[in-house]
């Protein structure tokens, strides 16, 4: 039997949470970081490596404390889940739960703060799980009671209002619905747009005027749901591909759909209206996703393209940015749906390795690298600004890391705007944080 990849390396789950406190950093962590890195990703309790998917492995979530110049903890603890608390023996969540909860309630592809509350997201149907300031699962959460359905793991913060945008999706549903969280962590909007299938939707953008949806075609294959797939999307070129621009006060009937070649993205970059209009896409665009190989989660190389809409009409422009394989895009959120020069993502080479950190200065045409030898591989950037009136890209990028030679990892800090030099700072960590998926910094309430 062919190994399963996401068994493997340090894709390969670990045994136990851990708590380290005072960690040894090599450098100087600038003072005016102070609050979590949090970071999550999927750490399966009993898989099967004949049918364990990376997707749907139960979640664990990952944080480092800063404060004072310090790194004051680490801690890494399961997003409780029915497996996991069975498995363990542990009490199980409380809070409400769906009926057709995949994996016991599981939450593991991204971790937000939201109206006070820290929480464990996923997509698929589930609902988002609360944790502590200590990363302790407290409960599941439905917003008060206010949300239909399931959530997401990407929303989008609107910079100006601090709401939530998501694109929501359940499994065999025929619509993506629109979800706006409001402030007060209750929902406010919900627009229930229908599509031609049930697409797998990982994530969306929004512009000024516009939430972003994407229909593409990795869709439900009833028949492989139906023999028990443990994943039952496939890739369906037939199914179409198109962009939606859903007027964010409008309806299902106000979306401007718009065609483009079939592909996957699980990852907009960002999204915004240019001067005359037009509504611009950035991307990281697989040419196709789940077509024939289970285990890996890319075929073909994944590449940062601009996708432009003139919501008045003519086909969509497709360019391509940047050719290296890349993914895990993030920009200065700051500007979510407004025009950004600056985005980092990271290189994706040989073998699914993550080797290196690219920074695009999309205006000026260049691209930054850092990387730290063969034996060093990188998780997913995070932009912090140095205030919150800085400019853009002059802040830190923080980032989990994995040393293949000690088998352990690193939380580097770089300089934005000195990307390719050494980090400013390098925390050790105890123990080897899982290749996982996304995370977010977190600063503590001033
Ligand atoms: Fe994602």
């Amino acid at each position: 039997m062919t190994e399963n990849l996401y068994l493997s390396g340090n894709f390969a789950p670990v045994a136990d949470e851990q708590t380290a406190l005072d960690l040894r950093a090599t450098g100087r962590i600038p003072e005016e970081l102070e609050g979590r890195l949090l970071r999550i990703g999927p750490n399966p309790i009993a898989p099967d490596p004949a049918t364990y998917h990376w997707f749907l492995g139960n979640g664990m979530v990952h944080g480092v404390a800063l404060r004072g110049g310090r790194a004051a903890w680490y801690r890494s603890r399961f997003v409780r889940d029915d497996e996991v608390t069975a498995a363990k023996g542990w009490p199980p969540v409380s809070g409400p739960q769906r009926a057709d909860a995949l994996g016991g309630g599981l939450a593991n592809t991204n971790v937000i703060s939201h109206a006070g509350k820290t929480l464990a997201i996923v997509e698929g149907g589930n609902l988002p799980v609360e944790l502590s300031s200590d990363l302790e699962t407290v409960q599941r959460c439905d917003f008060a009671g206010t949300l239909p359905t399931g959530f997401t793991a990407h929303p989008k913060r609107d910079p100006d209002t601090g709401e939530l945008h998501a694109a929501v999706y359940g499994v065999g549903a025929e619509r993506i619905q629109y979800v706006v969280v409001g402030v007060d962590g209750r929902v406010r909007k919900t627009v229930d747009v229908p599509v031609p299938g049930s697409p797998m939707v990982h994530d969306c953008a929004i512009t000024k005027n516009y939430f972003v949806l994407l229909d593409l075609p990795v869709v439900l294959d009833t028949a492989a749901a139906e023999h028990g797939s443990g994943f039952p999307y496939t890739w369906q070129p037939e199914y179409g591909a198109r962009v939606g621009l859903l007027p964010r006060e409008g309806g299902a009937e106000d979306v401007i759909w718009r065609e483009i070649e079939p592909c996957y993205v699980f990852h907009p970059l960002n999204a915004y209206e240019d001067a005359d209009g037009r509504v611009v896409i950035d991307v990281v665009r697989l040419p196709q996703l789940f077509a024939s190989e289970r285990y890996r989660a890319t075929e073909g190389p994944p590449a940062l393209d601009r996708w432009t809409i003139d919501p008045r009409g003519g086909p969509v422009k497709e360019e391509r940015l940047d050719d290296r394989p890349q993914e895990f895009p993030r920009l200065d959120e700051r500007l979510v749906g407004k025009p950004h020069r600056y985005g980092y993502t990271v290189e994706v080479g040989p073998g699914f390795r993550f080797e290196a950190l690219l920074k695009h200065d999309l205006r000026g045409g260049r691209t930054e690298r850092h990387e730290e030898g063969p034996a060093r591989a990188f998780m997913e950037p995070v932009f912090v600004p140095r205030s919150p009136d800085a400019d853009e890209d002059d802040g830190w990028v923080l980032a989990y890391t994995y040393d293949a030679d000690a088998n352990r990892s690193d939380v580097v800090i770089l300089e934005a705007r000195d990307f390719s030099a050494a980090p400013v700072a390098t925390i050790h960590l105890p123990v080897r944080v899982p290749f996982g998926f996304h995370g977010n910094w977190i600063p503590d309430p001033s």
